[in-house]
């Protein structure tokens, strides 16, 4: 990570933040940030292992993407106005990935900028969210349109959290697991793949292997000018489909689970692009489809999937850049794909899902 920004992975990790807060932040103001679930489930052991922060305010958002707005926004920069917040303050992000983008966009721009610290207590925040600073909220149904890239003071990863976390919030934290195993690092894919999923002691050393995966390739470039962006495998189908099942009729998918939809699909680009061989694109397909349920997609979706994609801000030139595989555990940033064969990848995937099941619409 960048210079001096720690993340503390494992036990001991709620300790250092206290240190933390009673060396570096000590006598700063201190407030927290949760939502309705992470403040009733995480709250009293983060106060019961951080006493430093037992005298501080804490405040709530709905729990949901819905809170990712500049509504909420607005209602938390005034609740820490009303508290008398100056800068300087610490405000300590309790929760999932929807926390710690908000918390740390409205952090970054309230008086110019509060010191965050990133207590996540979803999979998907531990492994990825709240690590390598980026901040965003959603406009008009487009993920992560407005934010910026700003480092936390710190990220303390404290697993037991994970105990009051469903089933499904957990398998989507997986998804990203998965990918940092897919772009960096093939043993931990096969670990990932072999790991009982639902076994907390067991998955949490690979939960730290891929918290310290997201560290190393953010720590190499922590803007995303190059290697970062192979962190968005999956991601350019996946954040419009995500958008997508939010507005029709099908439930709509968590981001994990509309990522693991891009990742199908950009496996299949990559042999498509004959960067992949068929055996590791078909292995990968077969995981990905066996262990989360399916998005059913008819043709006719494809156009609005494109639509969404324009806003992706890894586009340049009017095309579209991707993040695809070259071997599992190798992936190669800014490979160019066309409007044309990204609907031939929503093609393939409506078929794989049609064919595996042709009367359901699972998702
Ligand atoms: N900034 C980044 O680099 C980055 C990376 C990946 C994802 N994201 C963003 O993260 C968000 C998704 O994150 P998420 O999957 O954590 O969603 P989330 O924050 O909505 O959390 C999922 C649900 O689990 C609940 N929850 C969280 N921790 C819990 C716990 N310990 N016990 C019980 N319930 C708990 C939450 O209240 C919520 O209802 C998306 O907005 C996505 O865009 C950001």
């Amino acid at each position: 990570m960048a210079a001096g920004r720690p993340v503390v992975l494992g036990a001991g990790s709620l300790a250092a933040l206290d240190r933390w807060l009673t060396t570096e932040a000590r006598g700063a103001q201190r407030v927290v940030v949760g939502d309705e679930n992470t403040l009733r489930h995480g709250l009293p052991e983060l106060l019961a292992l951080v006493p430093g922060l037992r005298e501080a305010p804490s405040i709530a958002v709905p729990p949901g993407e819905g809170s990712k707005g500049i509504g909420t926004c607005h209602a938390l920069w005034s609740h820490l106005a009303g508290l008398g917040v100056e800068r300087g303050a610490v405000l300590v992000a309790l929760g999932g990935g929807v926390v710690t983008d908000l918390a740390g966009f409205v952090g970054a721009t309230f008086k110019r900028g509060l010191r965050v610290v990133n207590v996540p207590t979803s999979l998907m925040g531990m492994v990825d969210a709240a690590i390598g600073g980026k901040t965003a909220i959603d406009l008009d149904g487009v993920k992560n349109l407005v934010g910026l890239v700003r480092q936390p003071e710190g990220v303390y990863v404290h697993p037991p959290f994970l105990r009051t976390l469903g089933k499904r919030e957990l398998l989507n934290g997986v998804a990203e697991m998965l990918k940092h195993g897919l772009v960096a690092d093939a043993d931990h894919w096969h670990a990932v793949v072999a790991a009982p999923w639902h076994d907390l002691q067991a998955l949490a050393p690979l939960v730290e292997r891929s918290a310290a995966l997201k560290c190393a390739v953010v720590s190499t470039d922590p803007e995303e000018h190059g290697p970062r962006r192979l962190l968005n495998f999956g991601h350019t189908i996946g954040h419009a489909v995500e958008a997508f099942s939010g507005e029709g009729p099908q439930r709509g998918l968590l981001h994990g689970e509309a990522v693991v939809v891009g990742m199908v699909c950009a496996a299949w680009l990559s042999w498509r692009l004959d960067l992949l061989d068929r055996t590791s694109c078909d292995a990968i397909t077969a995981v990905l489809l066996e262990r989360y349920r399916t998005f059913s997609l008819n043709v006719t979706d494809h156009h609005r999937i494109l639509e969404l994609m324009a806003h992706d801000k890894k586009n340049r030139g009017g095309g579209f850049r991707f993040t695809l595989l070259e071997a599992i555990g190798r992936g190669r940033v800014d490979v160019p794909v066309d409007a044309a064969m990204v609907a031939d990848a929503l093609d393939h995937y409506r078929l794989l899902v049609h064919d595996a099941d042709p009367h359901r619409r699972s998702a």
